[in-house]
């Protein structure tokens, strides 16, 4: 099954969703280096863990982010992709040995298992060197370039030790010890939000600066379809089937993480993925732009299989 099927929101919303995977997918594979150019292994590495049908959430989040705003579509561009670079990185180290140690992602087999640990750990790296080489080129118009040192810096923050990288290194050190839900929560908004909100805050930026106000409600509902996505995804862990999910399913359990399902069971956590949900869509209703889009996308969030 393709990935870019299945969306179970409307009808015109997965016409949506495709169109903008396919977009970032093509820029993707016409930005990372051809794997005819020296290091081979090392790009064909990298374009084997970038290009294998994620589906693309983050870019999302910055085009209909960024859209709503009236931002141009060439800085959304090149600001969805080096997101997703950033995104497509973590996977290739979260799967590795001496992380979660799987051995399938998005349907193949993770980058280490079809290459080697080395090459898995060198294309995460140079994936995420590259997401800056892009957001700081001067390819950017004007509205875009005068907030791009705070665009560069907002998704250094979001990608560091208190943001992402910070999140993984709490998953790793709590698992098999027992946490609390405080604690658990700021993991999962660290490890997974801190991304999420940064891809909605990027596509704002790209129309220039946000009014305080506007980045308030912007936060608010970035804040809680950031935790969703990760409550949806622990979920799906152990509701669905790896067929599906293009991982393996049952990974949490047999590694013993620490869940919002191990924590406060199934039933809680959909209902806490209602409550974001009902969050996120009042911070939308705020916003004086047509979010109708982003609203959409916090269903499909709340909603998807995979
Ligand atoms: C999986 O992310 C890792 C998490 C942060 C939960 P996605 O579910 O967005 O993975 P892809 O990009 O679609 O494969
Ligand atoms: C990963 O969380 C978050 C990242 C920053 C990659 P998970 O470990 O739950 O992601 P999956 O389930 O392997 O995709
Ligand atoms: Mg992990
Ligand atoms: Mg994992
Ligand atoms: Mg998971």
């Amino acid at each position: 099954m393709s990935m870019n099927t299945s969306i179970p929101t409307t009808d015109g919303f997965a016409e949506e969703i495709n169109h903008w995977q396919t977009r970032i997918e093509s820029i993707i594979a016409d930005s990372l280096p051809s794997d005819n150019i020296e290091p081979h292994n090392l790009h064909l590495a990298m374009r084997y863990s970038a290009l294998n049908g994620g589906k693309r959430v983050r870019p999302l989040l910055v085009y209909l982010t960024g859209l709503a705003f009236n931002a141009k579509l060439e800085d959304l561009d090149q600001t969805a992709l080096a997101v997703e670079l950033i995104h497509c990185y973590s996977l290739v180290h979260d799967d590795l040995p001496a992380m979660d140690d799987d051995d399938l992602r998005r349907g193949k087999a993770t980058c280490h298992i079809e290459f080697d640990e080395a090459s898995a750990i060198l294309a995460g790296d140079a994936l995420h060197t590259l997401a800056f080489e892009i957001l700081s080129a001067p390819k950017f118009t004007n509205s875009a370039k005068s907030q791009q040192l705070s665009m560069l810096s907002l998704l250094a923050k979001a990608s560091g030790s208190l943001g992402m990288g910070g999140g993984q290194a709490i998953d790793l050190a709590s698992t098999n010890k027992t946490i609390d839900l405080a604690t658990l929560e700021n993991m999962h908004r660290m490890k997974t939000g801190a991304l999420i909100k940064a891809s909605v805050l990027l596509g704002a930026l790209c129309a220039g600066s946000i009014k305080p106000f506007e980045q308030v409600l912007l936060e608010e509902y970035a804040d809680a379809i950031g935790l969703a996505f990760q409550v949806q995804d622990d979920i799906l862990d152990i509701e669905s089937d790896t067929e599906t999910l293009g991982k393996p399913q049952g990974s949490d359990q047999e590694k013993d993480k620490n869940t919002y399902p191990a924590l406060i069971g199934i039933d809680g956590s959909k209902q806490k993925l209602q409550d974001l949900l009902s969050l996120a869509l009042q911070a939308l209703d705020k916003l004086p732009y047509n979010t109708a889009n982003l609203a959409q996308l916090a269903l499909f969030i709340t909603q998807r299989r995979h």
